[in-house]
């Protein structure tokens, strides 16, 4: 995979960043957006959508992930998450959950980039194969 230009990388964390202000959180009031980037350059922004039955929540990177995957995208490059107090800007980096990164890794490679983000001028770049090593994934079936 090409790198991406920096003007990419700020491009999905200014869209996970707006993201966030659609995220519906009454429950945890921590607001979480995602920006992904599919590999023919679409992008798809998604929020955590929580539920009064706290476990039908939905995280702000599978509301993207199936954003895109119902559009016919299946495959990803990057991904840009931005969480924090709802309100707030982030004050930390929000690392996607374990679940999270198991759907990821169903449709994208070892070399998937995460960039997460305190802001365009604050944030840390790393793999899918860093975050979830030695996946169990569609190629072990
Ligand atoms: N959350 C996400 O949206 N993404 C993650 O990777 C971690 C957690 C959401 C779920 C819930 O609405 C809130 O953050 C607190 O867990």
């Amino acid at each position: 995979m090409e790198n991406a230009p920096d003007s990419r990388i700020i491009e999905l964390i200014e869209r996970a960043l707006k993201a966030r202000e659609n995220s519906y959180c009454p429950y945890s009031n921590y607001a979480v957006g995602a920006c992904l980037e599919a590999e023919d350059g679409s992008l798809y922004d998604g929020c955590n959508v929580e539920n009064a039955s706290y476990g039908a929540t939905n995280c702000a990177e599978r509301t993207a992930v199936f954003k895109a995957v119902s559009e016919g995208k299946k495959r990803f490059v990057r991904i840009a998450i931005a969480g924090g107090v709802k309100g707030q800007n982030p004050k930390d980096y929000a690392y996607p959950c374990g679940v999270c990164r198991q759907v990821l890794n169903e449709f994208a490679d070892s070399s998937m980039e995460i960039i997460v983000a305190v802001s365009t001028e604050i944030y840390e770049i790393k793999t899918l194969g860093e975050l979830l090593p030695d996946a169990f994934g569609p190629n072990n079936l």
